[in-house]
């Protein structure tokens, strides 16, 4: 069975794997939409939808960050995910924010 979300996080194609770093020089190259005949089919949908939603959130928020109290503190976060090996998600993400001005 093929794990995407362990390729996209393969140390031989990028470095760093586990860090969160939107400016990877091959950013561009995860397979998280698969590849090949069987490429999602929904995956500039999908991909309008997470851009429209980040931008309405921060648009809306401010002081945004992760709830220490759920997840813990910076250098001692602690994530749980779904119990499966189609892909890589979090069960829950407490985040805190304050609402912004609009
Ligand atoms: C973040 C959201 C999404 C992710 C990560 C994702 C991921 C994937 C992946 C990895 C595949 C390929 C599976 C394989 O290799 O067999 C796939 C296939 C597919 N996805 Fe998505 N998908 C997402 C959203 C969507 C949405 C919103 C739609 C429809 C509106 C959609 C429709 C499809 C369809 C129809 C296929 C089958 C394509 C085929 O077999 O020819 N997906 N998706």
């Amino acid at each position: 069975m093929l794990c995407l979300g362990a390729a996209n996080r393969d140390p031989r194609k990028f470095e760093q794997p586990h860090e969160f770093r939107l400016d990877r020089r091959n950013v561009r190259e995860h397979i998280a939409f698969g590849r090949g005949i069987h490429t999602c089919a929904g995956a500039p949908l999908a991909r309008v939808e997470g851009r429209v939603t980040v931008a309405r959130l921060l648009d809306r928020t401010t002081e945004l960050g992760i709830d220490a109290t759920e997840h813990g503190g910076p250098g001692h976060r602690h994530y749980a995910y779904e119990s499966t090996f189609l892909l890589r998600g979090l069960k829950a993400l407490h985040i805190e924010f304050n609402t912004g001005p609009s």
